[in-house]
């Protein structure tokens, strides 16, 4: 069966479709494409871009943490297309990755410190009591309607002392001198606002990226708790060669998110959402107005001291592998 996740209606709350199954079956409220469709793929690998440079993959001390060469193990709630966990194993050999997603990310070679598992973290996390260093969730509030318990359920397999490391997206437009966004980009305002009130329908809070200091707050056993808002740019207005490159991969992200969000839109009861969204884009091409938008960083700890790991022959095998397996160009070798 052909199905276009990103043009057809699924048919009741089945909106997705791979692999041959309809995602429903799995879970009913992730809505979006999954992360291995291109041209999803590409859209989060542009918006892992803007999240890196604005905010690094890690903070300092979790970086200070990693380069110690001991074992640690480190979960990646929604993993996505993995770009979060391929970068930080090249950075840290010692580290193992467990990705935990509803959908196979879009890779083939796996090194060998990184394993996947096809889960719906909406019934918990399957691992036991305190097995992680670092925690590590990223914009995957619109697969949560109860984003608090997923947060519990992060902190209880964080080792005492662990890192708790969360990115969500505000999703709503602005105006850098403060002006008033819905009179400058009247059209990308609308459909945003469609897709947030498309998410509350849905019992997802479409505002988990604005009020993530408080959802983080509200979770017990974590200290330390230090949250960050980030301003981006949503075109390349800026001379900030930075902010001018965050610019661009967002525009270009924009450009695809209009399909990322038909199916839902069109749920929703929008009749023409391709163009409600272009007129949106339209909007994006003069530069003068300066857009931006923001998402909420947060990095806290799990109560207590962070012990040593225990030795893990697995790790230290990963480890040196990863070391053999490597070609000239510092990656992996594919055996094929
Ligand atoms: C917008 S993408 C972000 C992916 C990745 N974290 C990143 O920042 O690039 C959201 C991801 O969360 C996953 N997801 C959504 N709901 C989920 C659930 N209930 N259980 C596991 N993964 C889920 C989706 O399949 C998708 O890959």
């Amino acid at each position: 069966m052909n199905f276009d996740p990103f043009n057809e209606l699924g048919g009741g709350s089945a909106l997705r479709f791979d692999e041959g199954q309809f995602f429903s079956s799995i879970q009913d409220d992730y809505c979006l494409p999954v992360a291995s469709h291109s041209p999803e793929t590409e859209r989060l690998d542009y918006i892992h871009d803007v999240y890196k440079y604005h905010a690094g993959n890690i903070p300092d001390e979790v970086a200070i943490l990693l380069s110690d060469g001991r074992p640690r193990r480190i979960l990646d709630v929604g993993c996505g297309t993995g770009r979060w966990a391929l970068e930080m194993i090249e950075a840290f050999p010692n580290i193992h990755i467990t990705g935990v997603d509803l959908a196979h990310p879009p890779i083939t070679v796996f090194p060998p410190n990184f394993s996947f598992e096809i889960h719906d973290v909406t019934k918990g996390q399957e691992y036991e009591d305190d097995v992680f260093d670092v925690v590590h969730v990223r914009d995957i509030h619109a697969g949560m309607p109860d984003y608090h318990a997923m947060l519990t359920e992060c902190v209880r397999v964080l080792r005492p002392g662990g890192y708790l490391l969360v990115k969500e997206i505000e999703w709503v437009p602005a105006v850098l001198d403060g002006s008033d966004a819905q009179e400058r980009f009247p059209a990308i305002c609308a459909i945003l606002g469609s897709f947030r009130n498309a998410l509350s329908e849905r019992f997802l809070d479409p505002l988990v990226g604005v009020n993530l200091e408080s959802y983080v707050d509200n979770v017990s056993g974590l200290c330390d708790v230090h949250y960050s808002r980030h301003m981006v740019p949503m075109t390349p207005w800026s001379d900030d060669p930075i902010l001018n490159y965050t610019g661009q991969m967002t525009r270009l992200a924009m450009a695809i998110l209009g399909g990322t969000m038909r199916i839902m839109l069109l749920d929703h009861g929008e009749s023409d959402p391709d163009g409600r969204y272009a007129a949106g884009i339209e909007e994006l091409r003069d530069l003068l107005g300066q857009p931006i938008w923001y998402f909420g960083s947060v990095v806290a700890r799990k109560e207590g001291e962070l012990s040593d790991p225990e030795p893990d022959a697995e790790l230290e095998g990963y480890s040196q592998e990863m070391d053999e397996g490597k070609d000239e160009t510092g990656w992996i070798r594919d055996e094929d």
